[in-house]
Formats: C-alpha cells, sequence, structure tokens
C-alpha cells in the first residue's frame, strides 16, 4: 500500500512540474494563478453518464455546489439542525487566543477551498491579532475564488491576497515551490467527511509530503454522535437539504439537457452506524427511464431504487488521532464545541 501511495505522489509531482501558471492582476492586493495549459480532464457529461449507469447508482457530491447548490448549503449552515456550522465557528471563536500559542513566527492562511465566509475572517482576525501584514492563499478548483475575494479585499484593505485556481494538491504544490514562508493549511467544515477511507489517507499523506516544519495544519471533523441528531443534521425540518439534494438533477437537467422528472424523486438520507456515515441518495418514486440526449444508454430506474449522492463520515477522537498519525501529521491540540459535536485538530509535520 505504502509503496503504491508513494509511487502516486511521485507521479503527481512529476506533472505538478510541468504545469505553468498565468498571473492575473486585479490590484495590488489581489492577483490570481490559474494554470495556463489545462489538462484535459473528465467532463460533467463523462462523469455524470459513467456513474449514472454504474450499478449501483450514483453522483458525485462535487456536482452540488452551482450557483444554486452553493446557495442552498449556505442555507443548510443557518439551520438549527446543522450543528456543524454554528460548532465550528464556535470553536474558531473560543481558540483564536489560544491558537497564538501554536505560532512563533509570521504564518500566511492557506485555505483549501475559499471563503468571503465568517470562519475565513475568524481566522484573519486571528492572524491580524499577531502579525502587522497578513497573507491569504486560498486554493479552489472554482472561478468562485474570484468573487469570494473581492469581498474580503473590500473588508480588509491591506490583506494580500494570492488566488490559486487549481486543485488542492496542485495548489500546495504551487505554493511550496512559490517560497518558504510558514503556512497555516485550514481544511474546515467537515469537507474531509466526503472523503472515503483510503481518499482520506491519500490526502493527509498528501498535505504531510507538501508540509514544511513551519507549517501548520487546521482540519475540522465531525464528531460521531447521537444517531437521531445526525439524521436531523440531513433531514431538516424545512426540507433544505432535500432541495439541496435534488437541486443535482436539476443541475444535469440544465447542463446536459437531460429530463429528471424531480416529483418523481424524494431526497433518503441515513446513518450507517456501522460505516460511521451518513448516506445520502435520491429515491426513484417509480419505475422511469431518464434520457441525456447526447448519450445513446437511457437510463432505467426501477421504483424505490436509490441513487447514491453523498457519504459524510463522522469520527471519534480515536480514529482521528490514528489517521494523522498514520500520514505523519503530529497533533499539538483537539479542540471541541461544548457539546462535544465537533473537533478542530491543529497538526504539525512529524
Ligand atoms: C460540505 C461535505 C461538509 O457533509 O455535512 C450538508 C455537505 N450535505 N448537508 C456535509 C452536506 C448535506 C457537508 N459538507
Amino acid at each position: 500500500m505504502h509503496v503504491k501511495m508513494r509511487f502516486s505522489n511521485m507521479n503527481s509531482k512529476t506533472i505538478q512540474d510541468q504545469i505553468t501558471y498565468q498571473k492575473t492582476v486585479i490590484n495590488e492586493n489581489l492577483r490570481y494563478f490559474k494554470p495556463s495549459t489545462v489538462k484535459k480532464q473528465k467532463t460533467f457529461l463523462d462523469e455524470i453518464t459513467l456513474s449514472l449507469n454504474n450499478i449501483p447508482r450514483s453522483i458525485n457530491p462535487k456536482f452540488f455546489y452551482d450557483n444554486t447548490g452553493s446557495k442552498l448549503f449556505d442555507e443548510i449552515c443557518s439551520l438549527p439542525e446543522y450543528y456543524l456550522y454554528n460548532s465550528e465557528i464556535e470553536i474558531l471563536n473560543n481558540i483564536k487566543k489560544e491558537i497564538k500559542l501554536h505560532i512563533d513566527s509570521e504564518i500566511r492562511l492557506v485555505e483549501l477551498g475559499s471563503g468571503s465566509s465568517i470562519k475565513t475572517r475568524i481566522l484573519l482576525d486571528t492572524l491580524y491579532n499577531l502579525q502587522t501584514s497578513v497573507e491569504y492563499f486560498p486554493i479552489d478548483i472554482s472561478d468562485i475564488l474570484s468573487f469570494s475575494t473581492k469581498e474580503l479585499c473590500n473588508i480588509y484593505n491591506d490583506l494580500k491576497i494570492t488566488g490559486i485556481i487549481d486543485t488542492y494538491e496542485n495548489g500546495l504544490n504551487f505554493i511550496e515551490d512559490y517560497d518558504n514562508k510558514p503556512n497555516l493549511i485550514s481544511f474546515l467544515g467537515s469537507s474531509f467527511g466526503n472523503f472515503n477511507h483510503l481518499e482520506g489517507s491519500q490526502f493527509l499523506k498528501t498535505i504531510s509530503d507538501m508540509m514544511k516544519e513551519s507549517d501548520l495544519f487546521l482540519i475540522g471533523f465531525d464528531l460521531k454522535k447521537d444517531k437521531s441528531i445526525l439524521q436531523n443534521a440531513y433531514n431538516d425540518s424545512k426540507g433544505i437539504t432535500a432541495k439541496f439534494n435534488l437541486n443535482v438533477l436539476k443541475r444535469i437537467n440544465t447542463e446536459l439537457n437531460a429530463d429528471f422528472d424531480l416529483t418523481k424523486f424524494s431526497h433518503h438520507s441515513v446513518y450507517n452506524e456501522l460505516d460511521g456515515r451518513i448516506e445520502m441518495y435520491l429515491k426513484s418514486l417509480c419505475a422511469q427511464t431518464v434520457k441525456i440526449p447526447d448519450v445513446n444508454i437511457p437510463i432505467n430506474l426501477l421504483k424505490d431504487e436509490l441513487i447514491h449522492t453523498e457519504n459524510s463520515y463522522k469520527f471519534s477522537i480515536p480514529q482521528i488521532e490514528s489517521k494523522l498519525e498514520d500520514a505523519d501529521i503530529g497533533i499539538k491540540k483537539i479542540w471541541c464545541d461544548s457539546r462535544n459535536y465537533f473537533a478542530l485538530v491543529l497538526g504539525q509535520k512529524i
């Protein structure tokens, strides 16, 4: 296993060496780097047709986040049932003072997934309390970066923002080659929960491989808890999570001209205790055939057939400890909220 992972890291490094980035300067505080040669990627159409025709059928959760999906996710975060958001904010606010004890030189914020969000601002404020100038390097594959960072520019008029529009791995390699300054790499919101076990360990190994001794890593994990609390968080009473889940079908209709009838599907989510994860599905309410015009294969769905749309893993503290240890990331501190619903972990390369 280890040999295989090393191999894949070496390969990606070789590929990375060939990426050249184009720099776009927006103003004196804001610039972006975007790869000038775009690697041939699988298209939305390719990925969707493949995963919808494979049994069991599935749709990758990364496709949730079109414009409407991102807005619906923000709405989810404001729901009382979706405790993840408030719990993480509570921790971030509480550790402002304590995090300083772990920072002994100027450090910049490198955020995996970008936001103009409250969370980013709490971290930036924390750094402003420690040092006179602050740099922010968001890494995000989508162009959403350009919107969210402009807002930050207005809030912090001397914040130096360098956006990297690329995958997390390429973006981190870019920063590693860029200079030697210490980085506080943040990966918040329990995004880690979307990875399966193998993807999760490969992700952590990638982080640890690119980290310097002076870098810090801040990562959020949703904790195991009472089943009903978990299930309510993914099955809210206002039906926003259902809308969020169904929206991916709407997106496939809009972008690929498919003919999903949204009234013939329902949102289904359940906590799988054995695997420690929330599983989300779209359930076909009747036998039906869906067509995507550009492909000739009709999608024949049975009554009650499930399309898997997301896993959201939940962790125990010992599981978190062993995952980080396996990736050679040393734990400096684990913070939890007052209800012990969520954990933020500060790590450093061993
Ligand atoms: C953005 C992956 C952290 O798994 O809780 C929220 C996405 N899905 N409600 C999560 C989500 C349904 C969310 N993450």
